[in-house]
């Protein structure tokens, strides 16, 4: 694993953009895998201005989100379909057909689904370049403690730490959904190259244990180390 220690958070996310910005233009047809949460605001907001003021083409890019919460409507502002649209679709020249999330709208066939979204992936060629944050408790994507590293798309219930992670989000921590769609620990280590980011005091901890601890399934992050290309940008305040 190569890691990148950057200030603070401007300098990852430019660091971030700019890293997917070349991998973009040696392969304009590239898949992501794409994380959502406060850590890559940043970075969409980079990928966005290299779009406007360099001219990045997305027009033959295709993505794939990592996850999204179960039992929300897309339309709702909380959803990661929402973020998505808002935060990134919205100011480049993505095609929508070429953009897939997987889909927790309430009475979804969750099987037929979380299927739907691995023969996705795989009928794209895999991801390329897959970016992930990483939660205090060392999941990734919503793959919890305790997730397989066997794991594919999935059903989860998410962790008593991360629904109050999310609860700033929603009106009232009744609304904050239990479970999610998650792309497994498997499917992200199919991926092609990994980038992990990490920024902020909050997460030196997990991330300390994710590159240095031994690999187990009792923190996901840590799976990691068995992938033969990942680059860790953090800030200064995640290194600890
Ligand atoms: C959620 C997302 C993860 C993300 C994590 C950290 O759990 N499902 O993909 O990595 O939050 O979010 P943040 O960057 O806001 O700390």
């Amino acid at each position: 694993m190569r890691v990148l220690v950057t200030p603070d958070h401007r300098t990852l996310s430019e660091e971030a953009a700019e890293l997917i910005a070349r991998s973009i233009r040696i392969r304009p047809g590239l898949a992501l895998g794409l994380p959502t949460g406060n850590t890559p605001l940043g970075m969409y907001q980079e990928l966005v201005k290299k779009h406007r003021n360099e001219g990045l083409d997305f027009s033959a890019v295709r993505t794939f989100n990592l996850d999204e919460y179960l039992g929300l409507a897309r339309t709702r502002p909380q959803s990661y379909h929402s973020y998505m649209q808002t935060r990134f679709f919205d100011h480049i020249n993505i095609r929508r057909e070429n953009t897939d999330i997987p889909d927790g709208s309430p009475g979804i066939d969750v099987k037929a689904e979380c299927d739907r979204y691995e023969n996705a992936i795989r009928d794209a060629g895999g991801i390329d370049l897959l970016i992930v944050g990483i939660g205090t408790n060392g999941h990734i994507a919503f793959n919890e403690p305790g997730s397989s590293f066997e794991s594919r798309t999935r059903v989860v219930s998410l962790a008593p730490g991360t629904i109050a992670s999310a609860r700033k989000y929603f009106a009232s921590e009744a609304e904050v959904p239990q479970s999610a769609i998650t792309i497994g620990i498997r499917t992200i280590l199919e991926a092609r190259r990994i980038l992990l980011l990490a920024s902020g005091q909050t997460k030196a901890k997990a991330v300390e244990r994710a590159l240095r601890d031994p690999v187990s399934e009792s923190l996901p992050a840590s799976a990691l180390q068995l992938h033969s290309d990942v680059i860790a940008i953090l800030d200064e305040a995640a290194r600890g």
